[in-house]
């Protein structure tokens, strides 16, 4: 197998490149340098080197920080990561005990004096709704909220699923889990009810804590109605595991008038049933491979993966990277954009910054309600000093120029970071220039729900587990690279797809034995930087969201007009990527606006408003080769208009394309 094996020669983490221009630098400013935790490159290398030549010690000391009720009697890690000598298997600290809750929380508050610390400034929807919530009131209300999911029965190991809006109740609930060792599945509350459906399912969740509903810039979504219709659905197809349902009276939603709940027989209301709860809940000390979570990600299959997460490594993982990463100091004030139904939400809104006691932003809203300068007039409101968001986020944002900013204080702003998706020169250098005033260092961090934490980080401060990433060229030695984490596994990495080992197994380490592997593509130039050149495997990436062309086409399949269906990429100014879908219809029905829109709504209802089509083309028929297989390299370029299409030998009948590039513009 080739594999690129020059080792790096030049390598600055003081200098950040700007992509395709790699002689401009930019260097951070002194006092931020000289105030790192790791200020200059020779630390780094030296806490770099500790984590490879001798990582029982490395960490050994972060667990250090935490509290263990009983202290590990085995390694720091015990692995097996070579699917050829055997199962794949990570555990991290065996024979401790703590409580994730514990250490996030009552430490703080007992052993921290930071009682008075605030966790979160809570910003609603609208800026009229806002909350500050310390640590010591974080603490009681997620106490309570324990007694209360322990009064609906949930015990140690029960799976709980969470489908609620970005407001603190998802918080408390998450961390109630947690201390009493329920295991917790957060659906983005922007999925429909089928797939909320198809989470609770595969989970086996016995309760469901969700809200009436939830106010995005104006448009109320029914939260309480997709979770009946999901519930219903799920009666429809086996005993239903849920039989109770904890639900929010959003303060917004009731202030309007309300929505309909009309199917109310399990359901319990939020304030009602805390009102009587005690305030202190003994945490359940569980053991270290214990599990914490289970989060679903798409997977090429169309079927979602629960990817499950444990309790001791997820601690010292993402308390140890936003620590580093972000370069965190106690009087920094934090804010991560994304939703805490996604992974950067658990690790980087929720675990990792309260593991280090700092201070969040949570906001509730969207960008551009009820004005183009939200985000902006967050930052001066709460004098954010580290802002992390996705590159979709930025180019929406860069479309209404520097004036929205102007008008607000930014100059509490020291670094900046993105996730998600690659970002493109033109929004790394608006971001750079516009909002960090050319004055904070931009932290481009590549990771997955899968690996927990992050991965490679462009600049400033970089994780401990870089320079072990490989890239492998695959194996027919075309011009694409698979990023892979070679040897030895991080305490955060994925322990298991839930109730599926041989998934897991064939997803990420059976193609390359001995490695862990990622799905993406990536090169390194010369001077040893890392580029992601985007998924490689049959998965899309719409503004940071990743998703399944296998499960758009089903969801396209379903429809009664359709006989089928291929889904592709097409690169998109805001979204990144975005979907141009080819269907071929049966014999008699006819392709027009009416079936295009009933197509949209189909994919929006099937799986949720992200993953709504952009071009829908009809295609009489689909290229495919003699064995039948549907050959998506040409569909792609067909929906990029990319004319030279390379080897077509064995395409079974060359007229197809021809046709579907004299359609492309129909395409609608
Ligand atoms: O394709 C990569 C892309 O997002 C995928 C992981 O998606 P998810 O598990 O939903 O987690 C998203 C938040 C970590 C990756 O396989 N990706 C993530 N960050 C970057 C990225 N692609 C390029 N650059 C990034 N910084």
């Amino acid at each position: 197998m080739p594999e690129e094996t020059r080792p790096i020669t030049k390598w600055d983490s003081f200098t950040m490149v700007v992509p395709e221009s790699k002689d401009k630098l930019f260097h951070p400013p002194d006092d931020l340098q000289r105030d790192a935790h790791v200020p200059d490159f020779n630390s780094y290398l030296e806490i770099y080197r500790k984590s490879l030549e001798d990582p029982e010690a490395f960490w050994k000391e972060v667990a250090d920080e935490f509290y263990w009720k009983k202290p590990a009697t085995g390694p720091m890690l015990q692995y097996n990561f070579d699917i050829t000598k055997g199962n794949i298997y990570i555990k991290c600290m065996e024979g401790a005990k703590t409580n994730m809750c514990y250490n996030v929380l009552d430490r703080h508050v007992k052993d921290r004096n930071l009682g008075e610390k605030v966790a979160f400034h809570w910003e609603g929807n609208s800026p009229e709704h806002h909350l500050t919530i310390t640590y010591q009131q974080l603490l009681s209300r997620v106490c309570r909220c324990a007694n209360v999911l322990k009064k609906m029965g949930v015990k140690k190991g029960d799976r709980v699923s969470i489908y609620l809006p970005m407001i603190p109740e998802l918080i408390y609930t998450m961390l109630a889990c947690a201390r009493i060792g329920a295991v917790h599945s957060i659906v983005f509350a922007g999925f429909s009810s089928e797939s909320l459906c198809e989470r609770i399912m595969d989970a086996q969740s016995s309760v469901l804590v969700t809200a009436d509903g939830v106010y995005r810039g104006e448009k109320l979504i029914n939260l309480k109605q997709i979770s009946d219709d999901a519930l219903e659905k799920c009666g429809e197809k086996a005993p239903c595991s849920v039989t109770k349902c904890l639900v929010v009276n959003h303060h917004a939603v009731r202030t309007k008038g309300g929505t309909s709940c009309n199917k109310l027989q399990v359901n319990m209301w939020w304030d009602e049933a805390m009102a009587d709860s005690p305030e202190e809940c003994e945490p359940e000390w569980l053991d270290a491979e214990d599990p914490l979570f289970i989060l679903y990600t798409s997977g090429s299959t169309g079927k979602p993966k629960g990817v499950l997460h444990t309790t001791a490594g997820y601690l010292l993982y993402t308390s140890l990277t936003f620590k580093y990463v972000f370069d965190h100091h106690h009087d920094d004030v934090y804010w991560c954009t994304a939703d805490v139904g996604w992974i950067t939400g658990h690790s980087y809104i929720t675990y990792g910054p309260l593991a280090n006691g700092a201070t969040s932003v949570l906001f509730e809203g969207v960008p551009v309600y009820p004005h183009i300068g939200r985000f902006w007039e967050i930052i001066e409101k709460y004098r954010v000093t580290k802002f992390y968001t996705a590159p979709t986020a930025i180019r929406m944002l860069m479309k209404y120029g520097q004036e929205p900013l102007q008008k607000f204080d930014l100059s509490t702003l020291r670094i900046l970071g993105t996730v998600g998706e690659p970002i493109n020169p033109e929004a790394w250098q608006w971001y750079h220039e516009v909002v960090g005033q050319g004055r904070c260092p931009v932290v481009d961090t590549f990771w997955q729900t899968e690996t927990v934490g992050k991965m490679i980080n462009k600049m400033l401060l970089i994780s401990e587990s870089d320079n072990s990433v490989r890239i492998l060229l695959n194996l027919h030695s075309s011009p694409c690279f698979y990023l892979c984490r070679e040897d030895m596994p991080w305490p955060g990495i994925m322990r298991t797809v839930y109730k599926s080992q041989e998934r897991f197994e064939s997803t990420y380490f059976r193609k390359f034995p001995g490695f862990y592997v990622t799905g993406d593509g990536c090169r390194r130039d010369k001077d040893g930087y890392y580029w992601i050149t985007g998924r490689i495997d049959d998965m899309l990436n719409v503004s940071g969201h990743l998703m399944s062309t296998a499960e758009v086409e089903a969801a396209l399949a379903q429809h009664p007009a359709v006989s089928e269906a291929a889904v592709v990429s097409r690169p998109h100014k805001v979204k990144g990527e975005c979907l141009h879908c080819f269907v071929t219809l049966k014999d008699t029905k006819e392709f027009n606006q009416k079936l295009v829109e009933e197509l949209k709504k189909q994919v929006r209802d099937r799986i949720g408003p992200i993953a709504t089509p952009d071009f829908i083309q009809n295609a009489p028929a689909l290229p495919k080769t003699r064995s039948g297989k549907i050959m998506r390299r040409v569909l792609r370029q067909i929906a990029r208009n990319e004319t030279d299409l390379g080897d077509l030998s064995t395409l079974a009948d060359p007229k197809v394309v021809e046709v579907l590039f004299s359609q492309r513009s129909e395409a609608a």
